[in-house]
């Protein structure tokens, strides 16, 4: 009745234990790289030093009361300059981004913390500050990632994590796990987020509260990812199988090792 239809880690070959082990230490590094990338990329678009639901809509949906300069320099961009030379910048694009403002206030403060970095010659890809129309393309309305955008990050993202949790639920298939619908249940559930995590990155730009869909996606997928990997890695090393369940199996825990 307990007769295993998989075969347990417990009866494969060394040499497949030390490859799983490997790839999933690998995974997990990754993971938490992942993690820290997104922490950086969206922390205090909202001013809020937390990862917060308004983040995630400022950088999918935009910030209808801010500009993509605001955003970046509460985010990402900061700890680039003090705190007061930041204000005088604020207060132009309050003040509508006045053109004779930018030359005497805002254009000094470009040239000496920004330009480094932010000049064609340097980076291309980056937003050009070196002159008052460069400027002007992020001192406009802030409306998010652009669909472009949204639909080259998507690709990527659909196509390596498919791949990622391939090879992570492949691996798990060989753990113990009862009852079999919360075996199935943590290999389907990071299939199922990453299409409600990317459908509603495209859905937060048109209502908001999307944003919760993207955090309760990327949730239940880190703790699919988590319960997968912790047990896996468990059973691959530390684990027993219950006697009457190696004894149906008709081998001995260790023969094939
Ligand atoms: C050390 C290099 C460096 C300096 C100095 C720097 N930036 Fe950036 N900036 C970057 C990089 C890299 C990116 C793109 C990656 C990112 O968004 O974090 C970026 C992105 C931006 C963006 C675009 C954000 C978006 O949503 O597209 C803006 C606007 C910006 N920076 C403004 C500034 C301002 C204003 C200053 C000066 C106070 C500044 N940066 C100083 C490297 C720099």
């Amino acid at each position: 009745m307990n007769k295993l239809s998989f075969t347990h880690f417990t009866y494969l070959p060394m040499s497949m234990r030390v490859l799983f082990t490997m790839v999933l230490l690998v995974f997990g590094t990754g993971y938490l790289m992942a993690m820290i990338q997104v922490w950086v990329t969206h922390v205090g678009l909202d001013g809020k030093p937390f990862l917060t639901a308004k983040d995630l809509m400022i950088a999918y949906g935009g910030n209808k009361e801010g500009t993509k300069l605001e955003s970046a320099l509460r985010g990402p961009m900061a700890s680039m300059l003090p705190a007061e030379k930041r204000e005088v910048i604020f207060t132009w694009l309050h003040n509508g981004s006045k053109a004779d403002e930018f030359t005497a206030k805002v254009d000094p403060i470009l040239k000496e913390h920004c330009v480094m970095c932010h000049s064609p010659s340097v980076n291309p890809h980056l937003p050009d500050l070196t002159n008052h129309e460069g400027v002007m393309k992020v001192a406009a309305v802030d409306t998010g990632m652009t669909v472009p955008t949204l639909v080259r990050v998507s690709h990527i993202h659909l196509f390596s994590i498919t791949f990622i949790f391939f090879i992570t639920g492949f691996i798990f298939t060989h753990a113990y796990i009862q009852p079999v619908w919360v075996k199935c249940l943590a290999i389907a559930v990071p299939f199922l987020t990453i299409l409600t995590d990317v459908g509603s990155w495209y859905l937060t730009k048109i209502w908001e509260p999307f944003a919760w869909v993207v955090i309760g996606s990327g949730a239940l997928m880190g703790l699919s990812f988590a319960f997968m990997w912790l047990t896996s890695m468990y059973q691959l090393w530390f684990y027993t199988l219950p006697e009457n369940v190696a004894e149906e199996e008709g081998k001995l825990p260790g023969v094939y090792r």
